[in-house]
Parts: structure tokens; C-alpha cells; sequence
């Protein structure tokens, strides 16, 4: 069987690890897949920059041309919106199948993505786009989909729970705990994203979006971040058996409220399990109508645990592409159309 060539858009925290797992466990994955998956280059906006996990310096390249040649899966793991979006596009347009952990972009541009990809014929999975290593949209979206789903509520953001509770449990200042957080590679590029509530927001409308089977984008979370929270609050709320998380929750209340989606510090009883969740892990709950209650927990953000959800939707294409089976990615979308719930609303 010929080899399949992924090509990396991105060898950051994220990129360098997808590209350790993919060299260092090349024999295993040949023999799990029934064919070598090839890492062909890595795009960077530096070729000569020092990296995490360092491939021989022909790997890397700035030359978009050169990165989509012949490429089978491209993994865009570069961030922000642009150029990833014109890339993913690109990518999909060519035929080839798209892996992204880029929350921002499915929460801004998803619908015109999940077309795209539709239209190709080919797949465009996410999964290390909500949680971490945490396989959460996955069961959202196939092992749930035959209940009805009526609230998610989650810490789906690492940094914000790190420097939380690092100021909880230690006492540290917000600006130490946030370099912390900044060098074990849990923040965005720009961590604004994260403190400021937005990171989990874009997280939220993927988690609306496959729960309740209907688009929602960035601008329809009601958000608040966590910088105005100072060690008194944290104190205030110790004092009385609370604990501060930023949380963000999505529910389908009863008409005409529709779906609501919202981010913002929420003060948790010490002993509700959100509490328990410390450092940079996630927790998301869900909540059916048939299933009960659920909770999906495990290290939400990081190099090497994020790349482990990246190379679960690699694996998953390359196995379909090899017995020639269909796409499966816009699932969400189509699920809409064929169940006619209808257009759903946001309130503040
Ligand atoms: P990162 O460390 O900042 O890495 C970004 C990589 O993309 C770098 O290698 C950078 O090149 C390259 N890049 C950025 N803009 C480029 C451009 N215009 N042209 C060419 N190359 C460009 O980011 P990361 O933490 O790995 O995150 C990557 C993506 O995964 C983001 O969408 C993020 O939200 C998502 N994600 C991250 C985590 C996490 O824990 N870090 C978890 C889940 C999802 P240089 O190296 O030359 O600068
Ligand atoms: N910056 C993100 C976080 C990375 O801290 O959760 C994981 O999506």
C-alpha cells in the first residue's frame, strides 16, 4: 500500500509533538494503519529557528508550494485565522483531508470549512480543537448522537484553570502564573485569548455546535474572562468554601430562549467536582435526556497531550482513506438538515 504524505502546517508546541509521534512511532503506527504515514515538511514562519523536538532542517520550509505538494493529510496547527484559513481551503481544495486544532477558526469560519469540505469529498476532523487530549467531540457527535443532549457544562480552558488555581493553592501572583502557564506551552501565541474568555468561547460554540446540531459562531458567547479576579477574590471565596473556575456552559432552555451560551468565572461549592480539577486538565460534563449525566476529564491543553488528539483524527482519516470510505465531518451540519430542530437562538 502506498504511504500516505502528511504535510504539518506548523511545528510549534503542538506541531514539533504531532512531528515527534509521527517519526518516533512510525513502525508502530505502519502496522496499526496498514500504511507508513510520511511526514513530508513542516511549514514554519522561521526554518532556522531551535525547536522542541528537532527533524533534520530539510523538514522545515516557509514555502506554502513546497509544504502542499503531494500532500494526503494536511495538519494545520499554526493558529489564528489567517493564513490558516485561506491554507485549510487550499488544503481542502486539492483533494486533501484537513486535521486542526485551531479552535478560533472553526468558531469563526467553521460553517464555510465544514462546505468546503463537504463539497470535496474529503474529511476535515477536529478533535484537539475542544479539551485537549480529552476525546470529548468524538462521542458528542457519534456515541450521543441518538439522545438528546440539554446542557454541557466545562473548564475547557488550561491556562485560565492553571493560573486559577495556581493563585488558589499557592498564592501566586496572576502575572507568574500566567509565564508559567506560557512556558509549559498551555497558552495560545497570544494569551489574550485565553485570559480574556475567548479561547473557551470559540470552545463552547463547537461544543453547541455538535450537541445541538445547529452553527454557532464566536460572537454568540456571552464572555467574561478571568483578569479582574484578584487574590482577595480568591481569598473571599476560600473563606466562605468556594473555589473560582472559569467555566462555560451551553443549554437549551425552553422557548423562546433557545441555546444559550456563556464563559465566565463561576464561584463552585469546594466540593463539586468541577472544584477538583486542577492545573491545566479540563473537565466537561454532559448532560441527556436518556444517558444522565457524563463527565469527560483529562489534560486539556499542552504539547504532547494535545498531539495525541491530533494523531487520533490522522490515524482515523488515513484508516478510512484506505478502505475508500466517504467523509464524515460535517456530520453536525448535516444532522440539522435531516432533523429540522430549527433555528436556535442566544441570549445574554
Ligand atoms: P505555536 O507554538 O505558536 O506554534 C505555531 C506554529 O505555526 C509555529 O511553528 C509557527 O512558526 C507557525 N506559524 C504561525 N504562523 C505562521 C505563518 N503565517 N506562516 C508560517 N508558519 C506559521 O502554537 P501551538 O501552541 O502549537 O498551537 C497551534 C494551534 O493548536 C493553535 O490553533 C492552538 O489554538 C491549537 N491548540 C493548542 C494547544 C496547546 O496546548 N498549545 C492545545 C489545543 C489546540 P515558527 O515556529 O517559525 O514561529
Ligand atoms: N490555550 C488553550 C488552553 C490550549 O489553555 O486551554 C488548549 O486548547
Amino acid at each position: 500500500t502506498p504511504a500516505l504524505n502528511i504535510a504539518l502546517l506548523g511545528g510549534g508546541t503542538v506541531g514539533s509533538q504531532v512531528a515527534r509521534i509521527l517519526t518516533e512511532n512510525a513502525d508502530a503506527l505502519t502496522q496499526r494503519i496498514g500504511t507508513r504515514l510520511n511526514l513530508t515538511k513542516i511549514l514554519v514562519r522561521n526554518p532556522q529557528a531551535t525547536r522542541d523536538y528537532e527533524l533534520p532542517t530539510e523538514y522545515y520550509t516557509d514555502d506554502v508550494d513546497e509544504v502542499f505538494e503531494g500532500a494526503d493529510i494536511v495538519v494545520e496547527l499554526m493558529g489564528g485565522i489567517d493564513p490558516a484559513r485561506e491554507l485549510v481551503l487550499r488544503a481542502i481544495n486539492q483533494g486533501a483531508s484537513v486535521v486542526t486544532g485551531n479552535k478560533a477558526l472553526l468558531a469563526t469560519h467553521g460553517n464555510e470549512l465544514y462546505e468546503a469540505a463537504a463539497e470535496a469529498g474529503v474529511q476535515l476532523s477536529f478533535e484537539a480543537s475542544v479539551g485537549g487530549a480529552i476525546p470529548i467531540l468524538r462521542p458528542l457527535r457519534d456515541s450521543l448522537s441518538g439522545d438528546k443532549i440539554t446542557r454541557i457544562m466545562g473548564i475547557v480552558n488550561g491556562t485560565t484553570n492553571y493560573i486559577l488555581d495556581e493563585m488558589d493553592s499557592t498564592g501566586a501572583s496572576f502575572n507568574d502564573a500566567l509565564a508559567e502557564a506560557q512556558r509549559l506551552g498551555y497558552a495560545e501565541a497570544d494569551p489574550t485569548a485565553d485570559v480574556g474568555g475567548a479561547d473557551a468561547a470559540a470552545k463552547a460554540a463547537i461544543l453547541a455546535h455538535l450537541a445541538f446540531h445547529s452553527p454557532f459562531t464566536l460572537d454568540q458567547v456571552y464572555t467574561e474572562g478571568i483578569a479582574e479576579i484578584s487574590d482577595l477574590d480568591h481569598k473571599a471565596a476560600a473563606d466562605a468554601g468556594y473555589v473560582i473556575k472559569l467555566l462555560a456552559i451551553v443549554e437549551e432552555l425552553d422557548d423562546p430562549a433557545g441555546v444559550v451560551l456563556r464563559v465566565h468565572p463561576t464561584l463552585l461549592p469546594r466540593e463539586h467536582p468541577l472544584a477538583a480539577v486542577r492545573g491545566a486538565y479540563n473537565a466537561v460534563f454532559v448532560e441527556a435526556e436518556n444517558a444522565g449525566e457524563l463527565m469527560f476529564y483529562g489534560p486539556g491543553a499542552g504539547g504532547a497531550a494535545t498531539a495525541s488528539a491530533v494523531m487520533g483524527d490522522v490515524t482515523s482519516i488515513a484508516k478510512r482513506k484506505l478502505r475508500g470510505g466517504p467523509g464524515r465531518t460535517h456530520t453536525a451540519r448535516r444532522e440539522l438538515e435531516c432533523l429540522d430542530i430549527g433555528e436556535a437562538t442566544t441570549r445574554y
